[in-house]
C-alpha cells in the first residue's frame, strides 16, 4: 500500500522522504489554512519535494469555476492531481477534466456508491474519510472494504485513497481492507514507527553488547568502545 502525507506544512515532507516511505502528498483548504501564504507557492514547493502525486483542492462550487481552478493547478507542476469534492457539479468537473487528461482526486467521499460514481466519472483517486465516519458512530473501514472490493471486482482504474486517518490502526485496517493508498498526518506516521518493545529491545541489546565488550576487555568499557566501530578499533 502506498503512503501519502496529509499536510500543507513543507517541513513535514523531508522527514517522511528521508525514511524512504513517502509516495505522495495530499493537501486541502483546512490544511493550507494552517500554514497560510500563497497556495500556489506551497504547492510548487511540495511538488519539488516529492515526485509522487500532490493533491490540490478546488474551492469553487460551480463546474466552470472548478474547471478553471483545476486547469490552473494542473499547470503548476506535472505531479499535481486536482482534488474535487463529491457532488453533482464535482462529478461533471471530474469527467470534463478527465477528458482533458487532468488527473483528479474525488474527496469528501462517505459511501461506496459515491466512490463508484467518482470512479465511473474518471477520478484517478477516490478519497473516503474514515475518521469523520467513525466520528458519527459509523464504521469508516466498512466503506473502504466495500469500495476496494467494488474497484477490484469490476476492474475499475481508480485507486482507493484512505483519508481522515486519525491513528495507526486506521492504516493497518486500510491495508488489510485492500486500499491502494493511505494519506496520514506526520504525527500518525511517527506513531507507526514506534513500539515500546522496540525501544526496550534496543536498550537491552546495547546493554548486552556493552557488557560483552566489558567482559572481553576485562573491565569497564567507555562510550566510544561501546559501538561496533569502537570495538573493532
Ligand atoms: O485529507 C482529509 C483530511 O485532512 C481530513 O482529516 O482529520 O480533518 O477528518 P480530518
Amino acid at each position: 500500500m502506498k503512503l501519502f502525507l496529509d499536510t500543507a506544512a513543507i517541513d513535514d515532507i523531508p522527514t517522511a522522504a528521508r525514511w524512504g516511505v513517502l509516495d505522495g502528498v495530499t493537501t486541502n483548504p483546512s490544511l493550507f489554512a494552517k500554514v497560510g501564504g500563497s497556495y500556489d507557492a506551497v504547492l510548487r514547493e511540495i511538488c519539488a519535494l516529492t515526485s509522487g502525486p500532490v493533491s490540490a483542492e478546488v474551492v469553487a462550487e460551480d463546474v466552470e469555476g472548478m474547471l478553471r481552478e483545476g486547469r490552473h493547478f494542473a499547470a503548476l507542476a506535472p505531479n499535481i492531481v486536482v482534488k474535487v469534492p463529491m457532488g453533482e457539479a464535482g462529478l461533471e468537473a471530474i469527467a470534463r477534466l478527465a477528458d482533458e487528461a487532468i488527473k483528479t482526486n474525488c474527496t469528501l467521499i462517505f459511501s461506496a456508491n459515491q466512490g463508484l460514481l467518482a470512479a465511473k466519472a474518471g477520478a484517478s483517486l477516490l478519497s473516503p474519510f474514515v475518521g469523520r465516519l467513525d466520528d458519527i458512530n459509523e464504521n469508516g473501514m466498512t466503506v473502504i472494504r466495500e469500495l476496494a472490493n467494488i474497484v477490484k471486482i469490476h476492474g475499475l482504474a481508480s485507486e482507493v485513497l484512505v483519508a481522515s486517518v486519525r491513528h495507526p490502526r486506521h492504516v493497518t485496517d486500510a491495508a488489510l481492507a485492500g486500499a491502494h493508498i493511505a494519506t496520514v498526518p506526520l504525527n500518525v506516521l511517527r506513531q507507526m514507527v514506534r513500539h515500546p518493545l522496540t525501544d526496550s529491545g534496543t536498550v537491552q541489546f546495547r546493554r548486552d553488547w556493552m557488557a560483552a565488550q566489558a567482559a572481553s576487555a576485562g573491565g569497564e568499557v567507555d562510550e566510544p568502545a561501546a559501538t561496533l566501530a569502537g570495538a573493532a578499533s
